[in-house]
């Protein structure tokens, strides 16, 4: 079925002026971008969106991460879209990510591994609806 995910460049990736090499992945491999914003989150929103970590390690540095500089926030459409887009993104370490994609060929790190993407349908609702009023995405 078609479906949305939300999708984050992060600053690792923005501050390297990636934007437009990782859209075309997506677009390359049948997604399509029906929202987009280039943000600076706050530290409130930074938190607020990775709540469900928040008793992990890594919490704080990610949070602080998140906060370096601007991120592209975007609504991602397409068949399949939640598990289409964690294909393109490759696993969360670079290290294990598979040849082509997104955090193999741009991640810096585990921390600062490029991009975001909803791990479940019911996710990418609650995340989608964190960034964008219904009437900012056109499908
Ligand atoms: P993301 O998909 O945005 O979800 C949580 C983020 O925490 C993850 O990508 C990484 O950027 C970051 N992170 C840092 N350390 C870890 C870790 N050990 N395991 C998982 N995520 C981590």
């Amino acid at each position: 079925a078609t479906e949305r995910t939300l999708s984050i460049i992060k600053p690792d990736a923005t501050r390297r002026n990636l934007t437009g090499k990782i859209n075309a992945k997506f677009e390359e491999q049948g997604l399509r971008i029906v929202a987009q914003k280039r943000i600076k989150l706050t530290k409130e929103q930074a938190e607020g969106f990775y709540a469900v970590h928040k008793e992990r390690p890594f919490f704080n540095d990610l949070v602080a991460f998140m906060i370096t500089g601007p991120v592209v926030v975007q609504v991602l459409e397409g068949e399949g879209a939640v598990a289409k887009n964690r294909e393109i993104m490759g696993a969360t370490n670079p290290a294990n990510a598979a040849p082509g994609t997104i955090r193999k060929e741009f991640a810096e790190s585990i921390e600062a591994n490029s991009v975001h993407g909803s791990d479940s349908a019911e996710n990418a609702a609650t995340e989608i609806a964190f960034f964008f009023k219904p009437e900012e995405i056109v499908g």
